[in-house]
């Protein structure tokens, strides 16, 4: 008895196996976690000394997959190899000696410095017997070296399974993209419609969302800001045009108009339950209120003024005079710079222009970035 083999599994044996990740799958929604779940599970199952998940890429026609040596995903055309032969067919596929057949790709041993020998390969497929992808086990581990019928089955019932918990998070990770790119091309709208270029949104995410960073909000939160800020000025879909884009100074009348785009926002979106919307919400309402309570629309003032509101106001000030506007030119850097200084604590939240001026060369390389 050589003491590298490994003994198949007894029923009991697997039992526990499927259990111990079908647990864990079911509430996974990280795409990476619930790869690296899956690719255990299918190995353990089979016996086998490793497992990898590819899953097809629609838009590149290619199937790709994670390696534990590397963090980058490794990537091979949808009909190319032995994952590709079974994705084309969706017919599992068992292979004795990988080397012996050439649709394998051997160059992948070279490079992982490996020595794949017995293969299985499975079609991943959904309800409706599309294929997500496949899952490939490499060497069987027991005396016999070879996978089995048995093992066909098991994991394509495993795969069958797993590939419910596969497409909700995918699903998921798809809507909150549409989500995503809904806001942003909400957000441009009220740009179109005040003639300023739509790098303004881009560059006030981005600028809102550094400040968060460096004032010591979490990466989710900042990521939060980032996606919700671009619909600040949506309430300025019902502002005329004459009064957006008029080349010089608004009437008091007209200023009040402008104003209602605070509160014309918060309406449009306060009703929605997701997070993204939620947190626009807040910001289309409170982005001009000021530290001092002197803003609008509700004369809030200090921390009754949410942080998101808060660091939206900087971004979008520094950017409205860093620009061009219809009725203004951009503001020299010193001058800018000077009314931060000045309205530190009056109009800003002052521990945010500390943060802005402690990270302006960031600022700086963002506008740069984003030049109209
Ligand atoms: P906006 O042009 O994007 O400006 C956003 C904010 O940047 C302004 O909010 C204000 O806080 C700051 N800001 C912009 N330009 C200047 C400036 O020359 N000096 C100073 N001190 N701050 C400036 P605010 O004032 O509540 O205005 C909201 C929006 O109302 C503006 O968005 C713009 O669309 C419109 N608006 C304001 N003033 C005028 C104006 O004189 N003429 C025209 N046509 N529109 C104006
Ligand atoms: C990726 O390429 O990482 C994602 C592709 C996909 O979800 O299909
Ligand atoms: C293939 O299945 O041949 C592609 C992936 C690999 O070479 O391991
Ligand atoms: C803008 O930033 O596009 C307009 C200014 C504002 O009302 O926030
Ligand atoms: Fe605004
Ligand atoms: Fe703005």
């Amino acid at each position: 008895m050589n003491g590298r083999w490994k003994k198949e599994l007894e029923s009991e044996e697997l039992l526990d196996v499927i259990f111990a990740y079908a647990s864990r799958i079911t509430i996974e929604n990280n795409l990476d976690r619930l790869l690296s779940l899956m690719a255990d599970m299918g190995r353990d199952m089979t016996v086998a000394e490793r497992c990898m998940l590819w899953l097809y890429d629609e838009q590149k026609d290619e199937l790709w997959a994670k390696v534990e040596e590397r963090t980058k995903e490794v990537r091979i055309p949808a009909s190319s190899g032995l994952a590709g032969y079974v994705f084309q067919t969706a017919e599992p596929l068992v292979i004795e000696d990988a080397h012996h057949d050439d649709r394998f790709h051997a160059d992948m041993d070279l490079t992982y410095n490996y020595r794949t020998k017995s293969v299985m390969v499975i079609p991943l497929k959904n309800k409706q017997n599309q294929t997500l992808g496949v899952y490939q086990v490499i060497n069987k581990l027991t005396k016999e070296g070879v996978f089995t019928t048995r093992d066909v089955k098991k994991l394509s019932l495993a795969a069958s399974y797993t590939a419910q918990a596969l497409e909700a998070v995918l699903m998921n990770m798809e809507m909150e993209e549409a989500q995503k790119e809904i806001i942003f091309k909400m957000g441009e709208i009220g740009e179109v419609r005040s003639k300023e270029t739509g790098s303004h949104v881009k560059r006030v995410a981005e600028y809102a969302k550094l400040l968060a960073i460096k004032s010591g909000l979490s990466e989710e939160e900042a990521d939060l800001i980032k996606v919700a800020s671009p619909m600040h000025d949506i309430g300025k879909v019902a502002i005329a045009d004459a009064i957006l884009n008029k080349p010089g100074k608004l009437s008091k009348q007209e200023f009040l108009e402008v104003q209602a785009h605070a509160s014309i926002g918060y309406h449009l979106l306060q009703n929605s339950k997701r997070t993204i919307l939620k947190a626009a919400a807040i910001i289309a309402k409170e982005h001009h209120e000021r530290w001092d309570g002197k803003g609008y629309p509700e004369g809030l003032s200090g921390e009754e003024i949410h942080i998101y509101g808060r660091i939206v106001a900087v971004a979008d000030v520094f950017d409205a005079l860093a620009t061009d506007r219809p009725y203004k030119k951009a503001w020299d850097l010193e001058d800018i710079l000077t009314h931060f200084q000045n309205e530190k604590g009056k109009q800003f939240d002052p521990a945010l222009i500390d943060v802005f001026l402690e990270n302006l060369h960031g600022f700086l390389q963002i506008k740069k970035r984003y030049e109209d």
